[in-house]
């Protein structure tokens, strides 16, 4: 049965992205994706979606590396927030508590098992449009672009992981959200697993890590309104350069219509139809795959590219040769 504390968490609040080609990585999410920029400090930008009710989703940063930084999760309220900081605490991965930053409260910062930086928050700020970006209609953030990707809104993120059964239990049994699916070893243990906060099939999700390096990025997704969108925004990455690296296509586990490319920085950025299949169910009990079921590839039979699981970010050291000979079949 489904406890209360399986709702603490609300949804993906804010990503941290590294880029070390910051003014093509910008012009990827500002441009191409029709995000608009509401803060610069330092070397970070602030972008946000036009359905989003907070100020921003994703701070983009001019690194020397590429990969993820802080996530941020908000919380359902402000006992959820102490409940769950609670919980980290017994585990020793808490840092402790994080100054507000651009309308994004207070927060509690942690580590989850595989060392990827997080962090908890209730309080934000509700974004005001201006006149350049003011709404037709009250219940809506800002004014729909209508240009390019036109991305609605931040919608889960994928971890890479060197051990994704400790990570996993971690997100079952700390943080207390559901899982929705896994794929079960045959050795045992898992090799990826999906969690939900509520109805939308998926929040946070880990990945085996081919490298087994630690603390790895695999992709974060923007929901698009439709399947026609993802069509459209693989004709925008193709005439724009950017390398498309899977799909548009439908995936067997969860079901989204996706398609994956890599931003200039060479991070992984998916769009996925999260919308289309919701789990209603409070308790629907988690679907778990087998090794040879997985090996039979998404949902309409295509094989899984082989760079899905030796592409990650921060590169490690013969990133684009592992990549190389991944696609040549010489894993
Ligand atoms: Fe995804």
């Amino acid at each position: 049965m489904a406890h209360s504390e399986n709702f603490d968490l609300a949804h993906v609040g804010a990503i941290e992205l590294f880029t070390p080609k910051f003014e093509e990585s910008l012009h990827f999410f500002r441009d191409l994706l029709a995000m608009r920029e509401v803060a610069r400090i330092g070397d970070s930008a602030y972008l946000r979606c036009w359905d989003e009710y907070q100020q921003y989703s994703l701070k983009l940063t001019a690194s020397d590396t590429n990969g993820v930084g802080r996530t941020l999760f908000r919380t359902t309220s402000e006992e959820a927030l102490q409940r769950r900081v609670a919980a980290i605490e017994k585990t020793g991965l808490g840092h402790g508590w994080r100054e507000p930053e651009v309308g994004v409260g207070r927060s509690y910062e942690f580590e989850d098992p595989d060392g990827h930086l997080m962090a908890l928050y209730f309080d934000t700020e509700l974004y005001v449009a201006d006149d350049e970006d003011r709404p037709a209609l009250k219940n809506q953030a800002s004014a729909y672009p209508g240009r390019g990707i036109n991305v609605r809104r931040l919608d889960h993120i994928n971890y890479l992981a060197s051990d994704v059964t400790k990570a996993g239990e971690f997100w079952r049994d700390t943080m207390m959200v559901r899982e929705s699916e896994r794929v079960r070893l045959d050795e045992g243990g898992y090799a990826a697993w999906w969690f939900r906060f509520h109805q939308k099939s998926y929040d946070v999700v880990y990945s085996d890590d081919w490298t087994k390096e630690r603390g790895r990025f695999h992709h974060f997704a923007f929901a698009p309104d439709s399947r026609e969108d993802i069509l459209k925004a693989a004709d925008i990455c193709l005439e724009n350069g950017i390398y498309i690296e899977y799909g548009p296509y439908k995936h067997a586990i969860n079901q989204t219509f996706f398609l994956y490319v890599w931003e200039p920085g060479g991070n992984r950025i998916e769009f996925a139809t999260a919308q289309g299949r919701l789990i209603l169910d409070p308790d629907w009990p988690v679907v778990e795959w087998t090794q040879a079921e997985r090996a039979k590839g998404q949902a309409w039979g295509m094989k899984t590219v082989a760079t899905f699981h030796t592409h990650g970010t921060p590169y490690v050291e013969n990133q684009e040769e592992i990549d190389r000979q991944a696609l040549a079949g010489n894993h």
